[in-house]
C-alpha cells in the first residue's frame, strides 16, 4: 500500500477519535440529561467502533510492512512504531470497563485522553512528516506506460540510496551523467540483474530522481553541466589546468575531444561529449581573427 494511502488511512483515525472524544464530551457538559443523551451516547459508540475497526486494520497493514522490510527501522520509525502498539492494551482497558467493571466508569475519559495522545503522536509522527515532506519534495513528470506521471524525487532518492548501493558503491551510480533514455535503461539493466530489488513504482521514482539529479537533456545546452562533467572525468591522465590554460576555436575543441575519446572509449557517453563541446566551445573559446 503506498504512504499517501496509508497516511490518510491514520488522519482518519485521528478524525474519528477526535470526533469520539467531542460527542463523549458535549454529553458529559450537559446540564439537563434530557437533550438527547441516548444520540450522543450511540453515535459516541458507533465512532468507538469504526475507531476500532480501523486501527486494527491499519496494524494489520502496519505488521506487514515491518515484516515484509528486512533493514533496521530507523529511529523515528521505531518510536512510531511503539507508540502504535501501546494504543492496543488501553483500548482493551476501556473496553472492559465499559462491558464489565462499571465501577470504574468515571475514569473512562482519562483512558479516552490517553488513547487520543497516543494515537496523536503516532500519526503525527509518521503520516504527519510524511505529508509535510511530501509538500515540500520536488517532482518531475515521467511518462510510464502511455500516461504521464508525477513522481517525487526525495522518495526516489532514498530508493536509489538504499537498493542502488546493495551490489556496488554508489559512486558507480553518481560518476554518471545520461539522458532520461539512458537512466531509464541502465535501471531496467540493473533490475534484470534481480528481479526482487525495485517494484515497477520505486523504478519509476528511482528514474525520476537520477533524471532530475543526474540527467541530462540532449535539446537544452548547459554550460554547469559540460563543467561538471569536466571537473568528474578529465583529471585521470592529465591535470585539469592542461584544459583550462587551453583556448581553442569550436573546430579544434571538438578535435581535441575525440582525441580523448579515442585514448578512453568509455570516458564520455554521446550526450556528455556533447556538453563538454559545448561548454568548451563556449567558455575556452579562442577569439577569431576578426572579433
Ligand atoms: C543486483 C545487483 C545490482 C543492483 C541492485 C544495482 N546494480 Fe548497478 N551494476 C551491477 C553490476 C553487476 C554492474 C556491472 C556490470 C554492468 O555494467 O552491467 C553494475 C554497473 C552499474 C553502472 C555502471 C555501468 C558501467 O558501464 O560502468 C551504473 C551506472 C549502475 N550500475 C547503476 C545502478 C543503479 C542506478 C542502480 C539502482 C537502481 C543499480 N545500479 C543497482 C549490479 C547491480
Ligand atoms: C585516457 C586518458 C585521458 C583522459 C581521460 C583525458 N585526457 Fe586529455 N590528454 C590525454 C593525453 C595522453 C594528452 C596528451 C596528448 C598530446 O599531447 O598529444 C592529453 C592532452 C589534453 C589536452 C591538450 C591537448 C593539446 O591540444 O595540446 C587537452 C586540452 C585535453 N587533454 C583535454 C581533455 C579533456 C577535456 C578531457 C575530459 C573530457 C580529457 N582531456 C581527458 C589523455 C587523456
Amino acid at each position: 500500500m503506498r504512504p499517501t494511502t496509508t497516511s490518510l488511512l491514520a488522519f482518519g483515525l485521528l478524525i474519528i477519535g477526535i470526533v469520539a472524544v467531542t460527542l463523549i464530551l458535549i454529553l458529559l457538559g450537559r446540564i439537563k440529561a434530557t437533550q438527547h443523551p441516548k444520540f450522543f451516547r450511540w453515535a459516541h459508540r458507533i465512532a468507538g467502533y469504526i475507531f476500532i475497526i480501523l486501527y486494527l486494520f491499519i496494524c494489520v497493514i502496519m505488521f506487514q510492512k515491518l515484516t515484509g522490510n528486512s533493514s533496521a527501522l530507523s529511529a523515528k520509525d521505531a518510536i512510531h512504531a511503539y507508540l502504535g502498539i501501546v494504543i492496543f492494551p488501553i483500548l482493551i482497558v476501556k473496553i472492559c470497563i465499559v462491558r464489565r467493571f462499571k465501577k470504574y466508569y468515571l475514569r473512562l475519559p482519562i483512558y479516552g485522553m490517553i488513547i487520543m495522545i497516543a494515537v496523536y503522536m503516532t500519526v503525527t509522527l509518521s503520516a504527519g512528516y510524511f505529508m509535510l515532506s511530501t509538500a515540500r519534495s520536488q517532482y518531475i513528470v515521467l511518462s510510464d506506460k502511455g500516461r504521464l506521471v508525477r513522481v517525487n524525487v526525495n522518495i526516489g532518492r532514498k530508493i536509489v540510496r538504499q537498493t542502488c548501493s546493495t551490489c556496488h558503491s554508489l559512486e558507480r551510480v553518481f560518476s554518471y551523467v545520461k539522458t532520461e533514455a539512458g537512466w531509464r535503461d541502465y535501471v531496467s539493466r540493473m533490475r534484470a540483474k534481480d528481479q526482487e530489488i525495485l517494484s515497477d513504482r520505486e523504478t519509476l521514482e528511482a528514474v525520476g530522481y537520477l533524471v532530475k539529479n543526474l540527467g541530462i537533456d540532449d535539446t537544452k545546452m548547459d554550460v554547469q553541466l559540460g563543467m561538471k562533467i569536466i571537473l568528474e572525468k578529465c583529471h585521470k591522465c592529465h591535470t585539469l589546468e592542461r584544459i583550462f590554460t587551453f583556448k581553442k576555436t569550436q573546430a579544434e575543441w571538438a578535435q581535441t575531444l575525440e582525441l580523448m575519446r579515442s585514448f578512453d572509449p568509455y570516458l564520455l557517453n554521446d550526450s556528455e561529449a556533447h556538453q563538454v563541446n559545448y561548454y568548451l566551445g563556449k567558455v575556452l573559446a579562442k577569439q577569431q581573427a576578426g572579433q
